[in-house]
């Protein structure tokens, strides 16, 4: 067995067992309330998945630090990531999206050992598609390999960008100007609400890039950040720099366009108190 290949097979089994609890909510009526605002959902959906993952992942790695999404929001504060192996769960990402019944939301795990993701698994139960990869270990979609495009021009891609849960006026002035410089010089933006699925479609080729300064956590983009990685992708802090996967903010391309997407946006503009490089 390879290196991770036990604890990927134990996310796998979490992952699709919280998958069949979203599959199985999906057309009953939604329990909702807002996080830290309108646009910041959590559903008993939600609560229910973090807790059937925790159990699978805690019975079988017990030294194993736990970080979850809505945990997280209970507590108030975003846990330290230290050195020790350490889950990094969000249980629907992508909740807004399973609120409206848009099809485009996924169960994403990942582990980090000395702050670096090793394994990671997105799952979208709706579409029935099952990402995954191990460090070194390549990545796929249902078993098969993936990977990124090969567009080599800002001309020939499109790209992805999500708007987050604020909308007050200073940061929807800075967000629709950054997406303006990218829409000037792309074929255009899809935006499907769940940034793990976001990563996973720049992964298998089906979108060239994709940004976003704001997201809710390390927990949305751990697992899509390393999947992109194992499929010829580059994932980097959208000035450039090396990724934070407790930043808040995250660059994944194909690879190809990567500089020329850091070069739109490193030139900004940031709104007061959207995360800094
Ligand atoms: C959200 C999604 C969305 C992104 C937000 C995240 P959640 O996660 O990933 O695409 O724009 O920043 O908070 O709340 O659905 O788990």
């Amino acid at each position: 067995m390879a290196a991770y290949d036990r604890e990927l097979e134990v996310a796998r089994q979490a992952a699709i067992e919280a998958g069949a609890l979203i599959k199985a909510a999906w057309n009953e009526p939604r329990q909702v309330d807002e996080k830290s605002s309108a646009a910041d959902l959590v559903t008993e959906t939600d609560k229910k998945c973090e807790g059937a993952i925790k159990k699978i992942l805690v019975d079988a790695f017990p030294t194993y630090t736990f970080i979850g999404e809505e945990e997280t929001a209970a507590l108030g504060r975003v846990p330290e990531l230290t050195d020790a192996p350490s889950w990094l769960v969000d249980p629907v990402d992508g909740t807004t999206s399973f609120v409206h019944r848009f099809p485009f939301c996924c169960v994403s795990i990942a582990l980090a050992v000395e702050r670096k993701v090793v394994a990671g698994i997105v799952y979208n139960p709706v579409l029935d598609e099952l990402y995954e990869a191990t460090a070194g270990g390549g990545a796929r979609l249902n078993g098969e390999k993936i990977l990124c495009s090969d567009a080599s021009t800002l001309a020939s891609s499109i790209f992805i960008t999500e708007l987050g849960s604020r909308r007050d006026e200073e940061f929807l002035d800075a967000c629709f100007a950054r997406m303006r410089s990218i829409a000037a010089a792309t074929r255009g933006f899809r935006s499907c609400g769940s940034c793990a699925l976001n990563l996973c479609s720049v992964a298998s080729g089906r979108a060239d890039g994709y940004y976003e300064i704001g997201l809710g956590g390390p927990w949305d983009m751990a697992a899509g950040a390393l999947i992109l990685e194992e499929a010829g992708g580059k994932v980097s802090d959208p000035a450039g720099g090396p990724l934070n996967i407790m930043s808040r903010r995250v660059l994944g391309t194909n690879g190809r366009l990567h500089a020329k997407f850091v070069d739109i946006l490193k030139q900004g503009p940031l709104a007061k108190d959207e995360p800094a490089p």
